[in-house]
């Protein structure tokens, strides 16, 4: 074989879910060009999550193809708990292995709390937060097997959060937050619990330009519109998050636990919650009146200093200007709704 035609990921199988567009496609064409084989999973849902089109992952599959590659669709819906395990085994019946699984796949419901549904939240939760556990669940479960069965190759799993869960949450976003940060701590969790079986456990937090990105809630502007000139860098091609996802993929790489946010080609590890100075007192509780005289002197962040995106994006800084830029987009945002 030349040279040139060696992969990374030569020899390894991968399962990337919600491989049909944006950041999905990217990596599932990367880790075939990288050598590995791949299942391309995706039923080619709306944003929301209506519909279904079986041609979307099967045109993923024929650009593989078209590039020398392998790969095969699934279409299965991540949220479905039997659909997952059938996405496993889709694997595994046509390689007889399965070295790396990309959750991938998401829905996008935004929408103020005070008009939120109790459809919405759990449509999102459901890809999202459900989708990666039932994936990952049923790839830890045929991972432990071959690991006991003496099989001690490498495995991994990556995760997809975002920074509206983790380190700039946005209005309108109740139920997509509440999935990546859920998604973030998951990874910890198996992280800690797969390593005895040979599987590292990462998790991606991208910015690239998608379908998703370009349609942010309330016409808040997306910072990935920008169409750069031909041949020129594009810091928002979802190129750049596939390229990380196969670094992780490899059976070389070190890393678990890890959450990586990803923007062009600046890769930032990413600590989520994290402690602040405490207040203790000495051997017995305190009571309520204590507390808000340490807790008043306590320094605290004030939510307004979390939204580093909106005030980037709209170049504001004082607590008045920020409230009247929530008060726009929680206005737009009902009278969207036929509300106000
Ligand atoms: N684009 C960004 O800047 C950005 C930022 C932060 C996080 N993310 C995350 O990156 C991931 C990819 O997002 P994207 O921007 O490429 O979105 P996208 O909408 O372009 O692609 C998502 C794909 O997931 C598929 N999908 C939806 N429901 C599914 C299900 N039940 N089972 C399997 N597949 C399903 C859709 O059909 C779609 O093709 C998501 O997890 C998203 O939360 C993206």
């Amino acid at each position: 074989m030349k040279e040139e035609m060696m992969g990374s990921l030569d020899g390894r199988i991968a399962l990337v879910t919600g491989a049909g567009r944006g950041i999905g496609r990217a990596e599932a064409l990367y880790l075939a060009r990288e050598g590995a084989r791949v299942v391309v999973n995706d039923p080619g849902v709306a944003p929301d999550g209506s519909g279904a089109d079986s041609s979307i992952a099967a045109s993923v599959v024929a650009e593989i193809r078209d590039q020398g590659g392998e790969a095969i669709a699934s279409t299965h819906s991540v949220a479905e708990w039997q659909g997952a395990e059938a996405l496993v085994g889709t694997a595994v019946e046509r390689w007889g292995d399965l070295h790396i699984v990309v959750n991938n796949a998401a829905v996008s419901r935004p929408g103020s709390l005070v008009r939120a549904t109790e459809d919405d939240f759990d449509a999102v939760v459901a890809v999202k937060l459900k989708g990666s556990f039932n994936v990952s669940r049923w790839a830890a479960e045929y991972w432990r097997g071959r690991h006991e069965a003496g099989d001690h190759q490498d495995r991994s799993l990556v995760n997809t959060t975002s920074t509206a869960g983790l380190d700039s949450p946005l209005p309108l976003n109740t139920s997509y937050a509440a999935a990546n940060a859920g998604v973030a701590a998951m990874t910890i969790v198996h992280a800690l619990e797969l390593r005895r079986y040979g599987v590292r456990v990462n998790a991606i937090s991208p910015g690239a330009r998608t379908r998703l990105s370009l349609e942010l809630p309330a016409g808040v502007p997306s910072l990935t519109q920008a169409t750069p000139a031909p041949g020129a860098f594009d810091p928002w091609d979802p190129i750049h998050q596939a390229v990380v996802v196969a670094y992780l993929g490899r059976s070389d790489t070190p890393l678990t636990g890890q959450v990586l946010t990803v923007r062009g080609s600046t890769v930032i590890p990413t600590n989520t919650w994290s402690l602040g100075a405490p207040v203790t007192k000495e051997d017995a509780g305190w009571t309520v009146d204590e507390l808000a005289d340490v807790l008043g002197e306590a320094p605290f962040t004030d939510p307004f200093d979390r939204l580093t995106f909106l005030r980037r994006v709209y170049d504001v800084s004082t607590h008045d200007e920020i409230q009247r830029l929530l008060d726009s987009i929680l206005d737009a945002d009902l009278a969207e709704a036929g509300g106000v």
